[in-house]
């Protein structure tokens, strides 16, 4: 046949067709990896809303960023589990706090071989589970919060961090970061802010993993973008960028690729999105009742999420992901 619409056809004959004329490739080199690490435990424990997904103690930790660094995976980004948590989460400045000294460790271990990443939020640390210190009412101060953020991401930069990742929504939270890592000496440390992070239902099982329990059966959506709304997305991205962002990230990722392809028409710094705990264990849950490929659909997942724009993809495949590209 000669019709003109043969011509695609023509180019899907051969696997090596295919990936000659492939218009978006995924590498190891956009895979980052979240990890929790968890203070007091002698064994790593698992989380059962994350098949494969533990709650590392401080050495199984540095096992686990060897050997991503060993696959090639270029960036980590940690959180933490405190023991102890009380109104103002005071275990994220901590400089003994456990996220800090496991940066510590990761320094020690893998150097500059890999990029250190703490997400910035108080949520894991609040005995009450909301991301910054309540008012009278109930409600996040924001004013009030940035103080907090502003000493957890110094101790995170003096710990070792090359990037730090405020994840808890407030308003002037990356301007009030950078002037304390400035002020600090952290001149050279980056911002990875959580531009574009909807109020979503699915990081259900993120929360098993930090052992978060918002009180009063709470949420987050009086901070946390709606999730009827792409446009107001390119205004929060804005924002962050006019504070100084050096990333931004959209998240969750899967249910909002329409707004990674608006950020990435819009901007021209390195985007991230996050494939979040409820899209992995989506995944996870049907693999496990035989009723879809695993593997396959979680490398669909993560080239679609590239080809929507995102430079960068954190997502708990990073490490079986990394394993199929080797
Ligand atoms: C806040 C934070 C959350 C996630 C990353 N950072 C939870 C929230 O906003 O409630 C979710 C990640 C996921 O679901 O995988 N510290």
């Amino acid at each position: 046949m000669a019709f003109p619409e043969s011509r695609p056809r023509r180019l899907r004959r051969t696997a090596a067709l295919r990936r000659l004329v492939a218009e978006t490739r995924l590498s190891v080199d956009d895979l980052v990896a979240p990890l929790f690490v968890r203070e007091g435990i002698d064994e790593p424990q698992p989380v059962a809303s994350l098949p494969g997904v533990v709650q590392h103690t401080r050495a199984s930790l540095r096992n686990e960023v060897a050997a991503l660094r060993d696959l090639g995976v270029p960036a980590v980004i940690l959180f933490g589990v405190p023991e102890r948590k009380d109104a103002e989460g005071s275990e994220a400045w901590n400089p003994d706090g456990v996220v800090q000294v496991a940066l510590k460790d990761l320094r020690d271990e893998v150097g500059d071989d890999v990029v250190l990443m703490a997400d910035l939020c108080v949520d894991e640390y609040t005995d009450h589970g909301h991301c910054g210190i309540l008012d009278g009412h109930g409600s996040v101060d924001n004013d009030a919060t940035l103080e907090l953020y502003a000493r957890a991401a110094v101790a995170q930069a003096d710990a070792g961090a090359a990037v730090t990742a405020p994840s808890g929504m407030m308003d002037g939270q990356v301007a009030a970061i950078r002037s304390a890592l400035d002020g600090a000496g952290h001149d050279q440390v980056a911002v990875l802010a959580y531009a574009a992070k909807y109020a979503s239902a699915l990081y259900g099982p993120f929360r098993d993993a930090v052992d978060v329990e918002i009180a009063d059966g709470g949420d987050r959506k009086g901070y946390q973008q709606d999730p009827p709304n792409a446009r107001e997305a390119l205004l929060e991205v804005q924002a962050d960028l006019d504070e100084g962002a050096d990333m931004v990230m959209v998240k969750p990722a899967l249910a909002y690729l329409d707004v990674i392809a608006d950020v990435r028409a819009a901007v021209d710094v390195p985007v991230a999105a996050y494939h979040v705990s409820g899209e992995f264990a989506m995944v996870q849950a049907a693999a496990a009742n035989g009723w879809l490929d695993g593997d396959a659909v979680g490398m669909e997942h993560l080239l679609s999420i590239r080809r929507a724009g995102a430079d960068m993809v954190l997502t708990y495949l990073a490490r079986r992901a990394a394993e199929l590209l080797g």
